[in-house]
């Protein structure tokens, strides 16, 4: 290990040593990054990060998409500052928990009702809860296009990594695809009156087409099951009344998170008063459905933070100006392809406030160890990127040094091509996360 991560590696083992995976998050772990990169990340500010070591680099995708705005975003640190002094927690409901609803109600216009938590998983497991109250059905209906949607069990049982999953559980998932209006109707065909919900993005890569998005509202209601968008995402990044509006949606249910409080732990379960009642103590027609209901759901400071953050999205143009750098980027990033005769290998994907990446191999196939040699090289140039992912803080300036640095990489992957990527990569080839096993150790 050279010297430039000497205190990186010594987190990373210790690391190791004291917590199952290395991290909290699985898509923070080592396995996801090059061999060469900073295990841990001591502070950031606005779009860039300092690791333990010192090294400053600028980021992309901040905390799974979670700080929109930036670290340390000043509006939003002053008023947790300020809500801290107050207490966090107490005996009866926090009052900013109704100043948090009255917030978020009134800018995601189509939702009556809001219930926060933590997690995100916990409002997506939330909605598939009201789903199957609502209808009395068992079976949920998941996008097979969209990578995650909740770490609790009928969406991870979904996934290769299944172990600690019973099948019982893992039979009640089932799957259509994206822009697939057929496999929808074959759903619904082959489970008669037994799907609970479809839950999916709004959109991930490709924008709907021929009003998929609509049709499968229309074909859901018509099967008696719920329509539930995800907004996890697109919330706060495509418009900050979410991908609904930008496409006219109006969803029984949608599920926030990440962009909603700029990184602190706010996620919200959202819908319509018919569903989100059966949480409700007053209803009498249905079951008590125990709906988001966590010793933390109502920290005060979160909630602040939350707050804070939508003001800020009121009141200055941060959803224009993600697309406007995330534009850039992509431009600088095509070309830089260009330049380096890369078109068929490196691409730039999706909505300009949400880009993520493609590597490919000579032969045109997505490749692990071309991914890992791309951030090896980019993190030697100060920047990471495991998606183009930008946020406010990010500036014209960021980009331009990004590119500089994109574009050095980009010449080490045309060698890579043409000798070999082992030949450049150091160590082994990062790996996806859902996978029934490790690699035995060597
Ligand atoms: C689309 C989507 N839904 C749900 C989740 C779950 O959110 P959390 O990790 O906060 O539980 C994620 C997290 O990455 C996500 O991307």
């Amino acid at each position: 290990m050279i010297d430039k991560f000497a205190e990186s590696e010594r987190l990373r083992v210790k690391a190791h040593a004291m917590i199952p995976g290395g991290s909290h998050t699985y898509a923070k772990g080592d396995d996801q990054y090059p061999i060469l990169s900073p295990s841990h990340i001591v502070r950031g500010q606005g779009a860039h990060v300092w690791d333990a070591d010192g090294n400053e680099y600028i980021e992309y995708g901040n905390g799974n998409r979670a700080v929109s705005l930036g670290h340390a975003f000043p509006a939003v640190v002053e008023a947790v500052k300020r809500e801290l002094d107050n207490g966090v927690s107490f005996t009866r409901p926090g009052a900013i928990e109704v100043a948090a609803a009255e917030h978020f109600l009134s800018i995601v216009g189509n939702a009556e009702m809001v219930k926060f938590s933590k997690d995100g998983s916990d409002a997506t497991s939330g909605a598939v809860k009201l789903a199957r109250a609502y209808t009395g059905r068992d079976l949920i209906a998941i996008c097979a296009d969209h990578p995650f949607f909740s770490v609790d069990d009928w969406f991870i049982g979904s996934t290769p990594m299944h172990g600690g999953i019973p099948d019982a559980v893992r039979d009640l998932t089932v799957k259509f695809r994206y822009n697939d209006i057929e496999s929808v109707k074959a759903l619904i065909a082959q489970f008669p009156g037994q799907i609970a919900g479809f839950i999916l993005e709004p959109e991930r890569l490709d924008p709907p087409k021929e009003n998929f998005l609509h049709e499968l509202k229309r074909l859901a209601h018509e099967a008696g099951a719920l329509f539930i968008l995800d907004e996890m995402i697109t919330g706060f990044r495509w418009h900050q009344k979410g991908a609904q509006h930008v496409y006219g949606l109006d969803p029984d249910l949608s599920t926030w998170g990440k962009a909603l409080a700029n990184g602190f732990s706010v996620s919200a379960l959202a819908g319509k008063y018919e569903f989100m009642r059966l949480g409700d103590l007053t209803q009498t027609d249905h079951k008590r459905v125990f709906l988001l209901s966590t010793t933390h759901g109502g920290e005060t400071h979160g909630l602040a933070a939350a707050i804070a953050t939508m003001q800020v999205y009121q009141r200055e143009p941060v959803i224009e100006h993600m697309h406007g750098v995330g534009e850039r980027l992509r431009q600088g990033f095509t070309q830089a392809a260009q330049v380096h005769g890369l078109q068929g290998h490196v691409t730039a994907m999706g909505r300009a406030s949400n880009l993520l990446f493609g590597t490919l191999d000579a032969e045109g196939k997505p490749s692990q160890a071309f991914r890992t040699l791309f951030l090896q090289e980019t993190i030697k140039r100060g920047v990471i990127m495991p998606s183009l992912v930008v946020c406010y803080s990010h500036s014209d300036e960021d980009v331009d040094r990004t590119i500089d640095a994109v574009s050095g990489a980009m010449a080490v992957y045309k060698q890579a091509l043409e000798s070999g990527v082992e030949r450049f990569l150091v160590g082994r080839a990062s790996i996806p996360v859902y996978r029934t096993y490790n690699a035995p150790a060597e």
